[in-house]
């Protein structure tokens, strides 16, 4: 299966899929890294892998959120691209594009979701005073950040946790969690049953 990465940032867990599929036998080959922002750090990181990469620059489109999406579309047709994994990407989609992408769209969030929807979960989390957080892959579903559960990683909030060393805790988490969760997509092991996601075995 071909997959585009979506960043706009750091792209630690875009980093992590490219390691995964590194490996002989991972299901999934990283065929485009594409980011809206020019200045994203993860864009170099693809680049000395020797991984595609892309800019489609959202800012310019503001008022058009339908030419910024077909925009990104051009490039996975392109470069051949059958699954899509958000990997810190800013930007809301439309439901056009989610519906497009229905089930070959994959997203991973920080937190245990139905959880902490949104952006900064790790000091949400500290302040309602859960004792356990982590992280969510999901399939992408027009409401943000909803959508059948493909996996999630749990990790203990603990006395004197900061966001830092929170954070730091759920995304080590993320970047084993992400490529499992991916593979699973990527070589068909994932049925849906409503809007619940089973994890069949290998060959099932
Ligand atoms: C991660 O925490 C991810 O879960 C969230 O945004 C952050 C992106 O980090 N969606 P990185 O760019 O993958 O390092």
């Amino acid at each position: 299966m071909r997959v585009a990465i979506l960043i706009s940032g750091r792209g630690s867990n875009m980093a992590a899929l490219l390691r995964a599929a590194a490996v002989p036998g991972y299901p999934a080959a990283i065929a485009l890294v594409l980011s809206n922002r020019a200045d994203a750090a993860g864009l170099a990181v693809a680049q000395a892998a020797g991984v595609p990469t892309a800019v489609v620059e959202s800012r310019p489109f503001k008022a058009d959120r339908d030419g910024f999406e077909r925009a990104m579309e051009a490039e996975f047709a392109r470069h051949g691209i059958e699954l899509v994994a958000l990997a810190g990407f800013m930007r809301v989609l439309t439901e056009g594009f989610v519906a497009r992408w229905h089930d070959r769209m994959v997203n991973i969030h920080p937190s245990l979701l139905p959880s902490f929807k949104g952006l900064d979960t790790h000091a949400r989390a500290l302040a309602a005073g859960v004792k356990l957080h982590g992280c969510t892959v999901h399939l992408v579903r027009p409401g943000v950040d909803e959508g059948p559960i493909l996996a999630q990683a749990a990790v203990p909030v603990l006395p004197g946790d900061d966001e830092a060393a929170l954070a730091a805790r759920v995304l080590e988490q993320e970047h084993a969690l992400y490529p499992a969760a991916l593979a699973w997509l990527a070589a068909g092991q994932v049925r849906l049953q409503g809007d619940v996601a089973v994890v069949t075995a290998p060959g099932a």
